[in-house]
């Protein structure tokens, strides 16, 4: 990889993994992702965190283009522990020997656990530390639980540059590197299924998080996520507010059924759920769990009004890819919906109860009544039913958004 000159002494010394489908083993990255760090070349030469291990000759190459074959790494910023930020830390702490390794107070204990080392130089840097390295200063800020509790912001006054680490960040695998040179639209479809899948668990975190910074008054010029495009000028605020309007959750006037088949009675009923919706004039999305990822699913729930879920009953519970994706959704904790259960059975029938519970624990707002059921094959009455339930929800949907 070539290094780019950020802005003056400032290097990006990243590299693009363009085969990346599968981040972190559960979410989808269909265009791939990249790993950022940052190289600034000063008297105290400073890396500000690694990539995944598997590219450590990539960033490696970078790095000697910007400080030469003999060049030393005097500071290493470990903005957060997880692998494909810190992949790299061991070897570089063995190879460049740095007199520093600058990390959070949590982040110091996540070092700990992961690379088990007796004698590695870290010095801690709890919010509002600032470490001079010459021309430029680091001051940093911890943003605990965004995503983990080590993570961490490094920002360089000088520069008005914000290291922003996994917040902000966006999987694409692009030959450009700032958000001003490439599609608008892909774009934010990219930040959202970042937040969807990534950070949405912790909004209430990311609304304080803003809010502190704000309160800081920080000047920032640019701000580097750890994946995908950087901000840069007008963009910066557009990325700030978008992160606010992601962790307040405001719903859109959108439904999305999400189910799963056996005989595929309980597909017919979602698709007269869905005209029913669509008749009161709301955007639907139907997605079989077959045919989609969880974390696709969970794009498309994040900023959708109301969740359908369906399920046939299958060995006194529901099928196991609802049960996936439920799981998943649960733990990500989306706010603001409005849900509702549908299913077909053969005898026993516990889909809509089973369906409901979780629809409950996830604390999703009802409508009366919240579910339909199916015995076998639909029925002209049956499919009746299940239209009427698509009207209710999107009668609900309506009152909800003041529509
Ligand atoms: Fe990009 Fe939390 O790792």
């Amino acid at each position: 990889m070539k290094p780019v000159e950020l802005i003056k002494d400032i290097f990006w010394v990243g590299v693009v993994d363009w085969n990346k489908r599968n981040f972190h083993g559960y979410s989808k990255s269909p265009l791939g992702t990249t790993y950022n760090n940052f190289l600034i070349k000063d008297e105290k030469v400073t890396l500000i965190d690694t990539v995944e291990r598997e590219f450590l000759e990539e960033m490696l190459c970078s790095i000697t283009q910007v400080i030469g074959k003999e060049g030393k790494i005097d500071y290493v910023v470990v903005n957060h522990l997880e692998p494909d930020h810190a992949g790299c830390l061991d070897e570089i702490v063995k190879r460049f020997k740095p007199e520093k390794i600058l990390t959070s107070p949590m982040g110091e204990k996540a070092m700990k656990a992961h690379f088990h080392y007796t004698d590695w130089p870290v010095e801690v840097v709890p919010t509002g530390s600032e470490v001079s390295i010459g021309k430029h200063t680091l001051q940093f800020i911890e943003t605990r639980m965004l995503h983990w509790p080590d993570s961490m912001l490094t920002y360089v006054p000088e520069a008005k540059i914000a290291f922003s680490n996994d917040a902000f960040g966006q999987n694409w695998a692009t030959s450009e590197r700032f958000a001003d040179e490439v599609d608008r639209s892909t774009l934010e479809k990219r930040m959202a299924e970042y937040y969807a899948n990534i950070v949405l668990p912790y909004s209430p975190v990311v609304q304080k998080t803003l809010t502190s910074l704000a309160e800081k008054e920080l000047e920032i010029e640019m701000l580097c996520p750890d994946h995908g495009l950087f901000f840069r000028g007008e963009d910066v605020a557009f990325a700030i507010d978008k992160y606010m309007e992601f962790a307040r959750q405001e719903p859109k006037n959108k439904a999305v059924l999400v189910y799963d088949t056996m005989w595929q009675s309980t597909e017919k009923m979602a698709k007269a759920i869905a005209t029913g919706l669509v008749d009161e004039g709301v955007s639907v999305r139907l997605m079989s769990v077959k045919s989609n990822h969880h974390s696709e699913i969970m794009t498309e729930v994040f900023d959708s009004a109301a969740v359908l879920v369906g399920s046939p009953t299958h060995n006194n519970g529901i099928l196991p890819g609802m049960a996936d994706v439920l799981t998943y959704m649960k733990g990500l904790r989306p706010q603001n919906k409005i849900g509702a259960a549908f299913g077909s059975f053969g005898w026993s029938g516990e889909c809509v109860k089973v369906l409901n519970e979780w629809l409950e624990s996830m604390n999703f707002e009802t409508v009366e009544p919240g579910s339909v059921k199916v015995k076998h094959i639909p029925t002209h009455e049956t499919y009746g039913e299940c239209y009427d339930l698509g009207r209710k929800v999107g009668q609900a949907i309506k009152a909800k958004l003041g529509l």
